[in-house]
């Protein structure tokens, strides 16, 4: 039972429950309503009896109790010769080869065929999450994964549905889908995609997922060039619903593929439950049933991974790692993966990428079957899992593991570019179609605005009447290249063309296809992954980890800290200093680089205001004060030490390049201080004029009250490369027992001593 809320009344508990994790709901198992996840009570032995030549029982069932899925497995999906080989293994076994770097994929991969879902499910379920991702690494079909996008907005506008998908294009997307929110729309929106796609890069597949009947004639017309929206389930009841069965999918796929079109299935755990027909048995056996029949119906992939189901599975114990399971099935069997990571999986953003990493450190085929490349409240596939605003955190990730993500770093000039050009070559083919117009403001804020929210209004009565009329004249992927071409847009023209060309060829067909630039087709056949341990398989290296680091707003370690505002010296040097004999007298330290190689403090403060508002400070306190620089040491305790000894009143302030200060008196030991300032990166110019002030009060033996300090918990994170490089530089500045020098302070642009 759950506590009440916040039971014993700890603020701690009652923070917690605020926190965005908390709008979900956690379940304990209820196997009956199928609410587990894996490993289920009521889910059968692995079992197969074959007598001469035909299945008498399968997984539990007699023939005559055989349901419409496990026919269409025994008549398709099994293969007979292997299965009484592998059955005969031990589920341990079975598991053991799965993360045997010495059995390769193809191995394990005709061993598959013969086996049946509970025991698909069963040695999938034996492994742990690190093994379920090295059995996905091995077993991912393509040698190098991709990556999926969504595309769709609020208003259904054309001219941001090409800009998206032209930007998603740039950053490398291998497929781009869209939908509709309202359907008359489908044929508009392909023909936004087609457009935009190959205007971004040529060879990025598209597809407009719709009902079915609507979704072949788009691909017929030669409007799209990838299909997945044939949904299996794992129970017959599920497909009776739909008014379905495997061979019905089978048909569709079929009639796909004979259209020149690659196509996909969908499925993934968590459907039969919220369809209500579960029939006791677990997420991932009825997981395993359905990919099972996918591969039985000879489509060459699956988008798996509970996709639309997520949230359900992550609310039962052993969620994420059940999902992984389920894309590692589907790869064993053979089977191009897409794996999810598409629709909301967690309010957590920590719980969310924590379940990304199964599918995004080994990598699959399309590690998301949706990216969604525009903010999430625009994607109405129901909300997309990682979003426009979320690109930089992902290859952040792709960086920090030197892993690819398929999702490449692009400049806002070039994006731009490619959107102003997608809009502008929508807007042609509308024009040229007699679609209704395309406003100049539209391609604008298509170009640079963040949202639907930024499109001008269309109207939309007039879109959807002209969508049907669309459809009926049957405008056709030939019709929008020689649009394109009859305007300028040559070099879209014939990537437009080149995309009906791949249909006629069909060579991405293939398992696990997607299309280079140049129009070469990489597939699991001419490009397949033969992982088999370290130094084999794909790697992030060479050219493509080159462009994957170089992220826009990563800096130059070389020029960071050097300071671009000032080109003048501030100080110069004089003669070596002596010590002093003023009793007012505060000496003001600096490092060996400062005003040197180092112009500015670690939060960019300018080092010749810095020393004007710690002097300004000095006198206003009624010291006196004197410049130094300490050029042996590049510790802050040490130069502040060095200025106290030369200092008439003993009190120095010393202050390194970066920012960091401390206030020394003579008599004390180096590391011991009066006050140490050590969050550089928090202070004002008004801090070091406190700084100063408070110096001259302990030189004219005043009662001094510390300069408040504060705390910044993130100043760590935040700022520990620039302090290293910024250390590094003073270091390198120090001359080994070099004198302290007089310095004399001169304004930017004077050579003035003042
Ligand atoms: N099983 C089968 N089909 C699914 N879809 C989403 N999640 C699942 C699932 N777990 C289908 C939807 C829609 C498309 C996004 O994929 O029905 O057609
Ligand atoms: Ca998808």
């Amino acid at each position: 039972m759950p506590e009440a809320p916040n039971a014993g009344g700890s603020a701690r508990f009652a923070s917690r429950a605020e926190k965005e994790l908390r709008r979900e709901t956690l379940v304990t198992p209820l196997p009956e309503l199928g609410l587990v996840a894996a490993n289920g009570p009521n889910d059968p032995e692995p079992e197969l009896v074959v007598e001469n030549g035909v299945v008498v029982r399968m997984d539990g069932r007699a023939a005559a109790e055989f349901d419409v899925i496990d026919r269409f497995l025994v008549a398709h999906g099994l293969d007979l010769e292997v299965a009484v080989e592998a059955m005969a293994l031990s589920d341990l076994d079975v598991a053991r080869k799965l993360v045997d770097v010495d059995v390769p994929r193809a191995e394990s991969v005709r061993m598959a065929r013969g086996l049946t879902p509970a025991k698909l499910a069963r040695v999938a379920g034996l492994l742990d999450p690190v093994e379920l991702m090295f059995a996905l690494k091995k077993l991912r079909a393509r040698r190098a994964p991709a990556n999926q996008a969504h595309v769709t907005n609020l208003k259904e506008s054309p001219a941001l549905l090409a800009a998206d998908a032209a930007e998603a294009a740039a950053r490398g997307f291998a497929e781009i889908e869209t939908t509709v929110g309202v359907a008359r729309y489908a044929p508009l929106n392909a023909i936004s995609l087609l457009v935009g796609s190959q205007t971004g890069r040529p060879g990025v597949m598209t597809q407009c997922a719709v009902e079915e009947r609507r979704n072949l004639e788009l691909a017929v017309n030669g409007l799209v060039t990838y299909a997945e929206t044939l949904s299996v389930y794992g129970t017959e009841q599920v497909f009776v619903d739909g008014d379905d069965t495997p061979w019905s999918k089978s048909f569709l796929g079929a009639a796909y593929a004979s259209r020149g079109v690659k196509v996909r299935f969908t499925s993934g755990t968590g459907s039969e439950a919220l369809m209500g027909h579960t029939q006791g048995m677990s997420m991932l056996y009825l997981e395993a049933r359905c990919i099972s029949v996918v591969r039985a119906a000879g489509s060459q992939g699956v988008q798996n991974g509970s996709i639309s189901c997520v949230a359900l599975v992550l609310s039962l114990p052993g969620g994420t790692r059940a999902i992984l399971a389920e894309n590692v099935i589907a790869a064993w069997l053979d089977l191009e993966v897409a794996s999810g990571n598409d629709a909301i999986a967690s309010h957590s953003a920590i719980r969310k990428t924590a379940k990304l990493m199964g599918q995004f450190l080994p990598g699959t085929d399309f590690v998301t079957s949706g990216y969604s490349v525009m903010p999430r409240h625009d994607n109405t596939f129901g909300g997309g899992n990682y979003d426009a605003d979320d690109l930089d955190e992902w290859m952040t990730i792709q960086r920090d593991w030197q892993v690819d993500g398929g999702i490449e770093p692009v400049g806002e000039a070039e994006v731009t570019r490619v959107r102003e050009r997608a809009a502008r070559a929508i807007q042609a083919v509308f024009a040229e179609l007699g679609l209704p117009e395309i406003s100049d403001e539209e391609v604008v804020a298509a170009t640079i605005g963040y949202d639907a929210s930024d499109m001008p209004d269309r109207d939309r009565a007039a879109d959807v009447a002209a969508a049907d009329a669309a459809l009926g004249r049957k405008v056709s992927g030939l019709d929008v290249a020689l649009a394109l071409d009859r305007r300028g847009f040559e070099d879209v023209a014939r990537a437009v063309v080149d995309m009906q060309r791949q249909r006629v060829s069909a060579d991405y067909l293939q398992t696990s296809a997607v299309i280079d630039e140049d129009g070469t087709v990489r597939s699991a056949v001419n490009d397949p992954n033969a992982y088999t341990g370290p130094g084999t398989g794909y790697r992030l290296e060479g050219a493509r980890w080159e462009a994957l680091q170089a992220l826009p707003h990563v800096i130059d370690a070389a020029t960071l800290g050097t300071g671009a505002r000032t080109v003048q010296p501030i100080v110069v040097e004089g003669d070596d200093a002596a010590v002093g004999t003023d009793a007012t007298e505060v000496v003001i330290a600096v490092g060996p680089a400062f005003s040197g190689t180092i112009r500015e403090t670690i939060n960019g403060l300018d080092h010749g205001d810095v020393l004007a508002a710690i002097v300004d400070g000095v006198a206003e306190g009624g010291g006196s004060p004197r410049i130094v620089r300490v050029r042996r040491v590049a510790d802050v305790a040490f130069i502040a030490h060095d200025g106290a000894r030369l200092s008439g009143s003993g009190i120095a302030l010393g202050i390194q390049s970066k920012g960091t200060a401390v206030i020394h008196r003579v008599d004390l030991q180096p590391l011991d201080n009066l006050e140490l300032f050590g969050m550089s990166p928090l202070y004002s110019l008004e801090s070091y004029r406190a700084m100063g002030r408070n110096a001259a009060g302990y030189a004219l033996g005043n009662r001094v009250g510390p300069v408040p300090t504060e705390l910044d918990n993130f100043a760590r994170a935040k700022l520990i490369v620039r302090t290293t490089l910024l250390h590094a530089r003073e270091t390198r500045a120090v001359v080994q027992g070099a004198a302290p020098v007089e310095l004399a302070f001169a304004l930017e642009g004077e050579a003035l001593p003042r």
